[in-house]
């Protein structure tokens, strides 16, 4: 879907013109993929809008950067009201957000340290991202995600998104809305926007950060949830023929929210239809998201913006 543009992005503390939002052809980032970024997600709710986890993005954000030994030159809290002033500035909401951090235009050797630090805040409209009517058709890829100690899963970084890249074009071109990846072990590790849950016998269960899977903030988000509705849950290592066999599967993302799978490798999965877990678990998250229901984990920041359609109760 082309991107629909809005007026204003944030760069390095000051609004300007979308149009102005550029990058020359010579910098350190497009040669060498040195930017770490966030995806967020502000929603429509009955009386305004909210950004969903704010914080918890953008301390992810300077956690990839802390990585890359990337030095930002704002706190979590300018970062956090950047958020809020883009938004408000060009009144959109629903949206999605992106915030970057980049290598800019400097010295052309892969050392980053003489090219300089610029950080972008756009938003603008985006809706669903994993398509398919009550439940996604996905695959195995046959390509693995990230090998330990060679690039960071931890740290959000636009370099790791070649490998997500061919996940997703192999999943399209065989006709599969998404893939999921498996580690270089051999175990499943995630999607390649999303982080990855099953449920068999009525426990939950998601792969540990070390199988090579973003700290997914929807991840932390379900987690949370799951423990509020008393379900039993488990992070621990799964085979990928555990995910043949769940009752339900289904991936969490910002893009994705959470989205139910109804087919993996055209095995489906469960009776086909979306479970009544993972069905409970979306309630809630939604529920929460859309100011339905109490924002009980203190999740919401508010930004004053009237949302395109109306969120009733
Ligand atoms: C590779 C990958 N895994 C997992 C996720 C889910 O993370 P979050 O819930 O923070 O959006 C994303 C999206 O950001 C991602 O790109």
């Amino acid at each position: 879907m082309p991107i629909q543009t809005t007026s204003k992005i944030w760069h390095n503390g000051n609004l300007i013109p979308w149009e102005d939002a550029t990058l020359h052809v010579m910098s350190h980032v497009i040669h060498y993929g040195s930017s770490v970024f966030e995806g967020i997600r502000c929603y429509g709710q009955p009386h305004g809008s909210a950004v969903f986890r704010l914080p918890e993005h953008m301390q992810r954000l300077l956690d990839s950067a802390k990585i890359y030994r990337m030095d930002l030159p704002f706190t979590l809290e300018e970062l956090c009201a950047g958020v809020v002033d883009v938004i408000e500035a060009n009144g959109v909401t629903p949206c999605y957000i992106r915030p970057i951090a980049l290598r800019g235009y400097g010295e052309i050797g892969v050392s980053p340290k003489g090219s300089p630090v610029e950080v972008y805040i756009a938003n603008f409209p985006w809706g669903k991202y994993i398509a398919g009517h009550g439940g996604a058709d996905v695959c195995i890829s046959s390509w693995n995600r990230l090998a330990p100690n060679t690039l960071p899963a931890l740290a959000k970084a636009g370099a790791n998104y070649m490998n997500s890249q061919l996940i997703r074009m192999e999943a399209e071109t065989n006709g599969y809305e998404e893939g999921i990846a498996l580690d270089v072990n051999g175990l499943v590790s995630e999607g390649s926007g999303e982080n990855v849950f099953i449920v068999r016998n009525g426990v939950l269960y998601t792969p540990p950060l070390a199988n090579s899977a973003l700290s997914g903030i929807t991840r932390d988000s379900v987690l949370t949830i799951a423990r509020h509705l008393g379900l039993a849950i488990t992070e621990q290592a799964l085979p990928r023929e555990l995910l043949y066999i769940a009752d339900e599967v289904f991936f969490t993302g910002t893009a994705a929210e959470v989205s139910p799978i109804r087919s993996i490798d055209r095995i489906v999965i469960g009776d086909g239809k979306p479970g009544e877990i993972t069905r409970s678990i979306a309630d809630e998250f939604f529920g929460i998201a859309n100011g339905l229901k109490p924002d009980r984990f203190g999740w919401l920041t508010p930004v004053k913006v009237t949302a395109a359609e109306p969120v009733t109760v």
